[in-house]
């Protein structure tokens, strides 16, 4: 059966493209699992450029425009490296309706067993949409109070919604003390920490490249990383019960006092 992954934050520049192409070229490439990743990041794109495909004569927001017309089936595109992906235009584009983003995607159920879904930055309509259409949310965060309370508030809306959220993946984390514990994001968001992503300059220089990391140094530390969380998505579908993360916890600094107070405030968000 296919399974729509949803990768959203409520913060912009945390990594969920990061995740998605990884995720996506390690399930595809290692696992062998029908993957396709889907831009639906669609005014900010960049999930062309992580994966090296730059400018597609047709993308997903053509078939927004004319879902009667073009089929998302024709614009699913392979990358170089034999990767599957639907791509937006990196140009300013007209409006689109996004609510038509659930039938849209439908097709791709029957072609790919997992379709991992990018999503734009904050919590924006479009991003309401990716949380809709998912069928499991996976959140990204880092590890500093701004980004960990606006990946609460995508925690919450998500929850609204009813969408089932697999866990937390907390990316850049350098293990400065000035970081968010594990558990002080735990506490904080109310979903289990499901992979701790090191900063790693192989990411910037793969990006550069224009490949996922886990292809360009498929042995650096947050290549191996993502794999782990690749691993642990696997263990989850196999058995239906969250399996134990493994990762290295990095930092133990506590700001209880003022996480309380923060929790408190965030309580009358919604
Ligand atoms: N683990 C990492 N180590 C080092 N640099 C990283 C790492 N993850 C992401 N980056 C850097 O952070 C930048 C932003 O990452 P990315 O584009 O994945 O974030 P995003 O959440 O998708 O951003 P947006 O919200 O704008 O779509 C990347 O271009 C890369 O330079
Ligand atoms: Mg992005």
């Amino acid at each position: 059966m296919s399974k729509i992954i949803g990768i959203v934050s409520g913060k912009g520049g945390v990594g969920k493209t990061t995740t998605v192409a990884n995720l996506g070229t390690i399930f595809s490439r290692e696992y062998k699992t029908k993957t396709v990743m889907v831009d639906a990041n669609l005014f900010t794109t960049n999930l062309g450029i992580h994966l090296g495909l730059l400018d597609p004569p047709t993308t997903l927001q053509d078939v927004l425009r004319a879902p009667n017309v073009l089929s998302i089936k024709k614009v699913v595109y392979t990358t170089v490296d034999g990767l599957q992906v639907v791509p937006c235009t990196i140009s300013l584009s007209q409006k689109v309706k996004y609510s038509k983003i659930g039938p849209v995607l439908k097709p791709l159920r029957e072609m790919f067993d997992l379709i991992i879904l990018d999503s734009a930055p904050g919590l924006s309509h479009e991003t309401e949409f990716v949380m809709k259409v998912s069928d499991q949310i996976i959140l990204v965060t880092t590890p500093d109070l701004p980004s960990v309370t606006d990946t609460l508030k995508a925690a919450r809306v998500t929850e609204e919604f009813k969408i089932p959220i697999i866990g937390v993946v907390v990316n850049r984390v350098q293990g400065h003390k000035h970081e968010l514990s594990i558990q002080e994001i735990e506490r904080t968001i109310g979903h289990k920490v499901i992979a701790v992503i090191p900063e790693d300059e192989h990411v910037r220089e793969a990006i550069s490249a224009r490949k996922p990391a886990a292809l360009h140094s498929p042995n650096c530390s947050a290549t191996k990383a993502f794999r782990k969380l690749a691993q642990y998505l696997q263990d989850f579908e196999s058995t239906m019960q969250p399996p134990e993360p493994r990762f290295e916890e990095v930092t133990a600094f506590s700001r209880q006092g003022f996480l309380s107070r923060l929790l408190q405030l965030l309580r009358f968000y919604r």
